[in-house]
């Protein structure tokens, strides 16, 4: 398995592009299941992430072409209604197949995603907002089956904000018969992409962006030509890399728009943060200040953003408290922390973080996508080297972000399996 060695300690100057939302292309993808023709989707990230949707939605039977502009689907031809277990355990949001498949052919079968390292993410929501849009739903043998001869449109209100149920849900209804009401739904950035997107294809949605959205369906949609919004994690992960480092980039092809959160934290630390007109300019201080966060669902402090944050407070001059609401188990991150100096210790949900003065280079492991951003932010601040192994998690997410940190001026590199 290949390796990330990186020798710290060199401030981060210089510019970055960021790449297409992880978290908005996925959907989109998924959405051009619910019509045929040519679909184009331009600044796709290439991920591994990516390349899971585009097997599975060859698999169903769609053609997918990709050149320098992002990928052409052509989604005309499906022969399968099935996403098979080997590709759905591999990437949970596969469950995103389920919605328009049958919303388009009135049937699909999806394998359950199975454990998950950062709590149990169940799918209990999907399911039960598509009963109520009138599918029959049942389990068997590990895949979920969802039936309907007409799909009605009626209220849904979610127990929790749930990103992918919101998304998989929008995209349903926009076939249904009559109008959806999803209330308690999430108000993420990559939702409003996601009914902007639907809206180009003819779906008529209102309210996106807030806690109830509208849908009032329509017979069919026309194939999607859309371009996929900047990556605020992948942007946001940039922001710290200069802080940590006490740097000096410019992040190109990203606004402060749907960041308010994560800046005004980042200014309590003392990060200079400022909107610039090629993009946006992030200075990091000499000595980071201690900061309380509590994850949120949006507009509240992303728990995507959680992991990184913490490896910048474990360098600040106090004490900061992390709590985290939205994943019960998403802490992965604080022992392979604590292999590198930081001080932090776990009650709950509830990490305090002691800041100390430097930390230490040493080889550490990645558990998932953001705990493994983290543990490299670590090592770009520590003083000699780190190595983190199992960084298949961080080729999920992060498009060629070892180059990206070599521009920048980052001693940063991969080691191939042997
Ligand atoms: C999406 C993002 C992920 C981000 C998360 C929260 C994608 C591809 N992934 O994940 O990066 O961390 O939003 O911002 O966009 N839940 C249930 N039942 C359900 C669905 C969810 O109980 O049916 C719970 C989950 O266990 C979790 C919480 O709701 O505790 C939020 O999950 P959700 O918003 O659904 O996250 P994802 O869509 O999986």
């Amino acid at each position: 398995m290949d390796k990330i060695v990186i020798h710290g300690g060199r401030p981060l100057t210089g510019e970055v592009a960021i790449s297409g939302a992880k978290n908005s292309a996925l959907p989109l993808l998924f959405a051009t299941l619910l019509a045929s023709g040519i679909h184009r989707l331009r600044n796709v990230p290439r991920l591994r992430d990516i390349d899971t949707v585009e097997k599975l939605l060859t698999g169903f039977g769609a053609r997918i072409v990709a050149d320098r502009n992002g990928l052409e689907i052509d989604a005309g031809a499906i022969e399968s209604l099935e996403a098979p277990y080997e590709l759905v355990r591999t990437m949970r949001a596969s469950v995103l197949a389920l919605g328009p498949l049958l919303a388009r052919f009135g049937r699909a079968r999806v394998s359950l995603p199975g454990g998950c390292a950062i709590g149990a993410r169940p799918i209990n929501l999907h399911l039960k907002g598509l009963e109520i849009l009138g599918a029959e739903i049942t389990l068997d043998h590990g895949y979920v089956e969802a039936k309907a001869t007409q799909l009605r449109g009626a209220p849904i209100y979610l127990d929790m904000p749930s990103v992918g149920a919101t998304e998989n849900l929008m995209m349903t209804a926009t076939l249904a018969q009559g109008e959806t009401i999803l209330e308690n739904a999430a108000c993420e950035p990559e939702i409003v992409d996601l009914a902007n997107a639907l809206r180009d294809m003819g779906a008529v949605i209102e309210g996106d962006g807030s806690d109830k959205i509208h849908i009032q369906g329509v017979d069919a949609l026309a194939p999607l030509d859309y371009q996929v919004m900047p990556d605020r994690i992948e942007a946001g992960t940039f922001m710290i890399a200069a802080a940590i480092t006490g740097g000096n980039i410019l992040l190109r092809g990203c606004t402060l728009e749907h960041q308010d959160a994560l800046v005004s934290k980042l200014h309590q630390a003392g990060v200079d943060v400022e909107l610039v007109a090629e993009g946006v300019r992030v200075r990091g201080p000499q000595q980071l200040q201690p900061v309380n966060i509590k994850t949120l669902p949006h507009p509240g402090f992303p728990t995507d953003m959680q992991a990184q944050f913490m490896a910048l407070m474990s360098l600040a001059g106090g004490t900061s408290t992390i709590t985290e609401t939205v994943f019960e188990n998403r802490f992965m991150h604080v022992c392979e922390l604590q292999r590198m100096g930081a001080n932090i210790s776990i009650d709950g949900r509830c990490a305090t973080v002691r800041g100390v003065r430097e930390l230490l280079g040493a080889p550490v492991m990645a558990t998932d996508l953001r705990a493994s951003a983290s543990l490299i932010l670590a090592g770009l601040a520590a003083d000699n080297t780190t190595e983190i192994s199992r960084v298949y998690h961080l080729d999920r997410g992060y498009e060629r972000i070892e180059e990206k940190l070599q521009g920048l001026g980052a001693d940063i590199r991969r080691v191939a399996a042997q």
